[in-house]
């Protein structure tokens, strides 16, 4: 196998991100009781111009990380590095100097439209934070070149969201997360509240922007079939952590975490001889609590494949976060303890030269 180096100095680093919400108990005297650990222990790195894809059920912490990544929330504990630096530590001028590298778009371009507001407004908003960027007297134009970027007619400026559709809606909130024209942006099921038939059209809107303006994303969806054509590797979530990650032909053609497998066996195949020879995999059990995470192996309580040993030890992804971005396209890593064929690198041959 070769050994694995780090290719590139990756744009954003995140290593041991845990976010708890606390959960209390009583109205006047409020004691806490316990936490719910949406996010516990996610590591990952995103390369310049790379999409990165996370995927999972509803409430395993995606949307957690997204908020973090973006500041809307504080990790409990944890580092977010962008270009080199802890973004958790920054205050005042340079998180706001960050800040404006890395946008969110949102899941519901229902919801997360100010109805309120016409379109020129919405897209407009961020230059009232960052005026540096485009001065009042050029706003304008620039807010009518974004909708053009994105594929709206720049005379629906003064027009209101109800006026659109939800596809266009979803434009609209991509023209405001490229109106401080960031580096990164993390679009957090971009898709997900969108018809079928117009989803392979946001998505593809979003492939062309990147090039168009270098961008850097992770993608979330909690469906591996969304991600598929967008992303360059993608990482399964379970219950606040990431269980597998690698490049996306990987994920998807040799998939060994007994999750990334079950999931990958629900999405749907066109084509009816290999829907014939593929396995279904139907998991029972509801996913637990984050309240309450199973010892060890977080999956186990669902798993056709889980022994005693799950039980006592957790699995971790064996590649430390720094080696994580690679081009190798064997690389792949996946925490379980009985992971089929594991396309990992001992730890011995990462100490040689790569660091
Ligand atoms: N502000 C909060 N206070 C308490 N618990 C929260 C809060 N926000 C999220 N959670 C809990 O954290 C867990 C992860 O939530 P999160 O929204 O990150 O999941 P998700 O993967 O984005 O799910 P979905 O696919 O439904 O969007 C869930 O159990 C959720 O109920
Ligand atoms: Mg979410």
């Amino acid at each position: 196998m070769p050994a694995m180096t780090k290719t590139a100095e990756p744009i954003l680093e995140v290593t041991g991100l845990v976010k708890h919400y606390p959960l209390t108990q009583g109205i006047l005297f409020k004691k806490q009781v316990g936490a719910v650990r949406a996010v516990d222990g996610v590591d990952f790195a995103l390369g310049a111009g790379e999409t990165l894809g996370i995927v999972g059920e509803s409430g395993c912490g995606k949307s957690t990380v997204a908020k973090m990544l973006v500041n809307l929330e504080k990790p409990t504990a944890g580092t977010i590095k962008y270009k080199g630096e802890d973004i958790t530590k920054m205050s005042g001028r340079a998180l706001k100097a960050v800040r404006r590298n890395i946008q969110m778009v949102f899941q519901d371009p229902y919801t997360s439209l100010n109805p309120r507001m016409t379109v020129g407004d919405i897209i407009g908003e961020p230059y009232e934070i960052h005026p540096e960027v485009a001065p009042k007297g050029d706003r304008r134009q620039k807010v009518q070149d974004l909708l053009d970027v994105v594929g709206l007619n720049p005379e629906y400026i003064n027009r209101y969201p109800h006026q659109f559709s939800g596809g266009q809606r979803q434009r609209i909130g991509i023209a405001r997360g490229l109106a401080l024209r960031p580096e990164i942006i993390v679009a957090d099921e971009p898709v997900s509240a969108l018809d079928v038939s117009v989803q392979a059209q946001v998505i593809n809107l979003l492939d062309r922007l990147q090039s168009e303006f270098d961008l850097s994303y992770v993608f979330i969806a909690h469906d591996l079939s969304i991600v598929r054509h967008i992303s360059d590797r993608v990482g399964v979530m379970y219950l606040g952590r990431i269980v597998e990650i690698g490049r996306d032909a990987e994920i998807y053609d040799h998939p060994t975490h007994p999750y990334t497998q079950a999931l990958l066996s629900a999405v749907p195949v066109p084509d009816p001889e290999a829907r014939e020879h593929r396995e279904r995999i139907i998991l029972t059990g509801d996913v637990p609590s984050p309240a309450n995470p199973p010892s060890g192996c977080r999956f186990r309580t669902r798993c056709w494949k889980a022994q005693e040993r799950c039980e006592l030890e957790v699995p971790l992804l064996a590649v430390p976060a720094e080696f994580r971005l690679t081009t190798d396209p064997t690389a792949h890593d996946s925490a379980c303890h009985f992971a089929e064929e594991k396309h990992v690198v001992p730890t011995d041959d990462l100490d040689d030269g790569v660091k």
